[in-house]
């Protein structure tokens, strides 16, 4: 997720801005730069690779000067490059923009400017920004601002300077963090805590729409209508550990409760009018899929659970044959893939070892393959034919959380487009589909609303030796999840089955107070569910139940039901999962284990 830092003062900003982006480091970064206006002039220096690339080209250069902005680039619209980093400039040296988010009508805006004789230097949605601020400004930035709000769609924290007023930063704000540092004749800009703790504790958080004109005595808050806004001032009282995890004990909950926005992001500008699906550079054609009759699905870990669920997805919308594989299986035993097999990997980092060979494996074979990732210019990204970007932010607990319901996101949206492609899915259906998806991050919050439950139930469970996850169809493949989440991080031994084989042999494991996660969130399934359910107990086990909210059939036949808000059943998984992460989270807490960084594990493994 990109950083944005800014400061007003009498002190030399650029040490500021790189201390401050030094502290931003944390949320994951390919590149950095740093505007400085100074003698009526805006002098950027921006470096793709670590910040001490930037530190060296900006000791080179004399970036002196008391107000600037700087950023640490995530990239989303472009690779990771000198060019590509921010801030950006409009065309005329102007004004300079540093942003965080995504502008989701990007296109059609750069469009227009073009015609209307702007160049572009970078594939960035920022540079858009840039010109069109150039473009309204008639000498005043705050108007040309609020103009440019008007037209932009999506998410941004958005930092700007403007060459003809040396004396403010102007900045704004939606569904992207930001806030105002205050202090003693100097004023901050940044998109979070640690970046300005050192100079001041006084903060003022933007809310979404909200404008700040910050100069080094004044800050002054406006909403896009220009009418003058009064905030609050916000002590922090965290320090920089606690800040860097936005106050949560550890990443891996961060990033649980990220959820909502992240799989927001990834549904961003993909969805049209809840009839159309578009996927930029996803660019197979109704044409190329009539020669194609069978998907592989290949990845590794939480990845390849995703996987599992996207098989049941596309196989039900798009009908196509689809196999789903382990990356280190698959590239071993000669598959059967050719020109007519698609492949679709998946893969968080797109740098995991296993998962590239196995690219490369269906590549060599003839096979078209289409990525989904979280990483832009990653391996997995460069050697695909296509690729689909899950739009999580940087992940940096080993646990895989955000990135797993935006992998969910990405393939409901393949299935999706897939099947209006082959023609196997009716309007009604695509639109009943687009709205549910709307929903989602909304019902993930209200489940992470009601998480005492799940703390609760940890707090008097973590000593449990064995746990089994059962489930039928796409609950079992959540279970698998559920199950790999617990043993990571909890080292609590834990297995996932499908339900109606228990009797096949685990059953044996099940006596007096044997734990088991029983997911029957199914309609369909869930008869069968319950016979599964009553096998366990009547050989003592203790069942904790997920079920839709509104079936209360396992109240009393159950030790526990965990209630999951209703949506379509093939988003079910979306929901499910959010309970069984902070299951994980919580165990691993009470047992005091090391939640971010589990013993013998990595967060990408790029080796064999
Ligand atoms: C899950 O919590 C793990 N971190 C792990 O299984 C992970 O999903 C797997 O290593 C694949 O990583 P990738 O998505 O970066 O390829």
């Amino acid at each position: 997720m990109c950083g944005i830092v800014g400061y007003i003062g009498d002190k030399q900003a650029t040490p500021i801005l790189l201390e401050g982006l030094t502290k931003l480091e944390y949320r994951g970064y390919d590149s950095a730069g740093i505007a400085i206006l100074n003698d009526g002039n805006i002098n950027i220096k921006k470096a793709k690779g670590r910040l001490n690339v930037l530190k060296d080209l900006v000791e080179k250069n004399n970036m002196v000067g008391t107000i600037g902005i700087g950023h640490t680039r995530w990239a989303t619209h472009g690779e990771p490059s000198d060019t590509n980093s921010h801030p950006h400039l409009s065309q005329s040296g102007l004004i300079a923009v540093v942003h965080n988010g995504i502008i989701e009508n990007y296109l059609p805006l750069k469009k227009w400017l073009l015609e209307e004789g702007y160049n572009f230097i970078s594939e960035t949605d920022t540079e858009v920004v840039a010109n069109l601020l150039e473009y309204y400004y008639n000498g005043d930035i705050v108007e040309a601002l609020r103009k440019v709000l008007d037209r932009i769609e999506g998410s941004y924290a958005l930092g700007v300077l403007c060459k003809d007023n040396p004396d403010m930063i102007v900045a704004a704000r939606k569904e992207a963090p930001l806030i105002v540092g205050i202090g003693n004749g100097e004023n901050f800009i940044a998109s979070d805590i640690p970046a300005i703790l050192k100079y001041t504790r006084n903060v003022y958080f933007l809310d979404d729409h909200e404008i700040a004109i910050i100069k080094k005595d004044s800050v002054e808050f406006i909403d896009v209508f220009g009418r003058k806004i009064g905030k609050s001032l916000f002590e922090v009282k965290w320090d920089v550990e606690a800040a860097e995890k936005g106050g949560y004990e550890h990443f891996m909950i961060k990033e649980i409760h990220e959820q909502p926005a992240a799989i927001k992001d990834t549904l961003r500008g993909r969805i049209i009018d809840d009839s159309e699906i578009v996927l930029d550079d996803v660019k197979i054609t109704k044409e190329d899929l009539e020669k194609i009759d069978k998907i592989f699905i290949v990845a590794c870990g939480t990845a390849y659970h995703a996987g599992v669920v996207g098989k049941y997805v596309i196989e039900n919308l798009a009908r196509i044959p689809v196999e789903v594989d382990v990356a280190s299986e698959f590239r071993y035993r000669n598959p059967l893939v050719n020109e007519r097999t698609l492949t679709i990997v998946i893969s968080q980092s797109g740098e995991t070892a296993d998962t590239i060979a196995a690219l490369k494996e269906a590549k060599k074979k003839g096979s078209r393959v289409i990525a989904i990732t979280n990483v832009v210019g990653s391996s997995v990204s460069r050697e695909a034919d296509d690729v689909l970007y899950t739009w999580a932010g940087p992940e940096i607990a080993v646990a895989s959380t955000k990135a797993y319901t935006t992998q969910l996101i990405a393939l409901y949206l393949v299935a999706m487009d897939l099947a209006i492609k082959r023609g196997t899915i009716t309007k009604t259906k695509v639109m009943e589909l687009c709205t549910e998806l709307k929903k989602l991050p909304e019902k993930v919050q209200y489940l992470l609303d009601n998480k005492d439950v799940i703390q609760k139930f940890a707090s008097e469970h973590y000593n449990a030796k064995d746990v089994f996850y059962i489930g039928r169809g796409l609950d079992y493949a959540v279970a698998m999840e559920g199950s790999l989440k617990l043993k990571e991080i909890s080292y609590i031994h834990s297995e996932a089955y499908p339900a109606g084989e228990l009797k096949h042999g685990t059953l044996a494991l099940v006596e007096e107070g044997t734990l088991v996660i029983a997911l029957a969130t199914q309609d369909d399934l869930f008869e069968k569910m319950l016979s599964n359910i009553k096998e366990v107990k009547a050989r003592g086990g203790f069942v904790v139940a997920f079920a839709k909210q509104g079936n209360l059939q396992l109240e009393g036949v159950v030790d526990k039901v965990i209630y999951i808000p209703e949506t379509l059943k093939e988003l079910t998984p979306v929901l499910t999962v959010v309970p069984l992460q902070l299951l994980a989270y919580y165990m691993a807490v009470e047992k005091g284990c090391d939640v971010d960084k589990p013993r013998n594990l990595a967060k990408s493994v790029t080796v064999e």
